[in-house]
């Protein structure tokens, strides 16, 4: 089974990329796991050296995104870039190369009809940049999140977007499955 780790750019706590995530999670076949990254200090390269050692939740992340066959990134956009939480954590990782081949899927949701291409450009770059492997096929960006989502469960329930995440997902499996064999 091929297990896969997820990472929400939005720190909110009924935040609508995180419904996106816990969605894409249950239609992910394989164990899940989703790792906190609002806790990360600011990223230096002064703690990032070979004889440097990592604080412990920056040791935290690279050890889940090493052990993971598969990464998962939601996100939104703000003021059309990668919210810094998430380019916090991605930077934490350059160096230390845990998303080398790894495959790897960036969705984006955004409460308006064309929000957050800026963010997912932007992430597939830096990810492409540190030779992940980013499943094209795997990556999605939503739009007009709102009423797709139920603020009950804070889960999706647009059947259409829902159908279109377990597809993402079952490619992303694929990618991972193929990494793997
Ligand atoms: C500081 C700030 C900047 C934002 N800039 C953008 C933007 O550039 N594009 C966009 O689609 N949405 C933008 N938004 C709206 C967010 O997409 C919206 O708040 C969304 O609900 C945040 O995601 P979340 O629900 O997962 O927390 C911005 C929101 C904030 C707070």
């Amino acid at each position: 089974m091929t297990r896969l780790l997820a990472l929400s750019g939005s720190l909110r706590a009924r935040s609508s990329n995180g419904a996106v995530l816990r969605s894409a999670l249950e239609l992910f076949d394989g164990p899940t796991a989703t790792a906190d990254i609002g806790a990360l200090p600011h990223f230096n390269p002064d703690l990032d050296g070979e004889d440097a050692t990592p604080p412990a939740p920056v040791a935290a992340l690279r050890s889940a995104v090493a052990t993971a066959d598969a990464v998962l990134l939601v996100s939104p956009e703000y003021a059309h870039g990668v919210p810094g939480v998430l380019k916090n954590a991605l930077d934490w990782l350059v160096s230390s190369g845990e998303c080398v081949d790894k495959p790897i899927a960036v969705i984006t949701a955004s409460p308006f009809p064309t929000g957050g291409d800026h963010a997912n450009a932007q992430l597939r770059e830096t990810l492409r940049m540190m030779t992940g492997n980013v499943i094209a096929d795997a990556c999605r960006e939503i739009p007009a999140i709102g009423p797709k989502i139920d603020p009950g469960t804070e889960r999706v329930t647009d059947e259409p977007t829902l159908a279109d995440l377990r597809t993402a997902m079952a490619h992303l499996a694929a990618a991972a499955t193929s990494t793997t064999a």
